[in-house]
């Protein structure tokens, strides 16, 4: 057995929700993360043709939906009529495209939430909305409702984190990150607080300096026990997987 400080905390994140076990971006898929008891759910935002946000990871609804055509040019209306479970399972028909808002009100206060923005610069207004819809909920400060914001635009975080300075960003790095250097990270520390990038590129030494700027890092995505223990052994901050069983299953060694 370990002693205190042996074991190393790793942040479990469910992508998409629990997306290895339900479908994707849907409640089915927040509420299995939250069973299996996950330290945050990870979900993508969108805005429809009324300006609502949504939660879908493709500029269409087409993969996930029995719908077609992209989120932008359809109503909050049209897409609520799409099944998107039967896509990914017959138990899951009749699952529904989730808001962002209906999403906070749920799962607030009872799981992280990894909030990432989906290609923000077709979306005028989405920070300001996301911003709104947390601070009508007092969710913009509170350390009682553990909210993280991230995007690969990093342009939108930074706007982002002014409109909501007391909540963490996060900053997603690709696999054209995998040279970043030491003064690209030290700007991204000065609005983020975490540096999520592609598991490729992950190295210990990106690990260190991460870690020497002050920022933490979750790489994605994680699919199979051997890439969650390959995190593990680099150590990352936390996991975002699409089975938050691996994490749980890693065998912990002694430092
Ligand atoms: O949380 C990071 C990860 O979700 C980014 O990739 O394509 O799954 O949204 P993607
Ligand atoms: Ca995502």
């Amino acid at each position: 057995p370990n002693s205190k400080g042996d074991q190393q905390k790793m942040i479990n994140i469910a992508h998409r929700g629990a997306s290895g076990h339900a479908p994707e971006n849907t409640m089915a898929a927040f509420q299995k993360g939250f069973d299996m008891k996950v330290d945050y759910i990870e979900f993508d935002v969108h805005m429809t043709k009324d300006g609502e946000l949504v939660l879908m990871h493709d500029l269409t609804v087409d993969r996930t939906t029995n719908g077609h055509g992209y989120v932008s040019d359809l109503t909050l209306d049209e897409i609520k009529q799409f099944d998107a479970g039967s896509w990914f399972h017959e138990d899951f028909v009749g699952e529904k495209v989730p808001t962002f808002e209906e999403t906070l009100d749920v799962f607030r206060g009872k799981v992280g939430l990894l909030i990432e923005l989906k290609s923000p610069e077709r979306y005028p207004g989405m920070e300001e909305k996301v911003a709104e819809a947390l601070k009508e909920r007092k969710m913009d400060r509170s350390s009682n409702h553990k909210v993280i914001i991230q995007s690969f635009n990093h342009e939108s975080m930074k706007k982002s984190k002014e409109l909501l300075p007391h909540i963490p960003h996060g900053v997603l790095a690709g696999p054209s990150w995998a040279n970043v250097t030491d003064e690209q990270l030290e700007e991204f520390s000065t609005y983020a607080d975490y540096f999520n990038p592609n598991m490729t590129i992950v190295t210990p030494e990106l690990v260190s300096r991460i870690h020497a700027v002050g920022m933490k890092i979750f790489p994605y995505t994680s699919r199979t026990q051997e890439q969650a223990n390959r995190l593990f052994e680099l150590k990352v901050d936390g996991i975002i997987t699409d089975f938050p069983e691996h994490v749980y299953f890693h065998p912990v060694k002694n430092q």
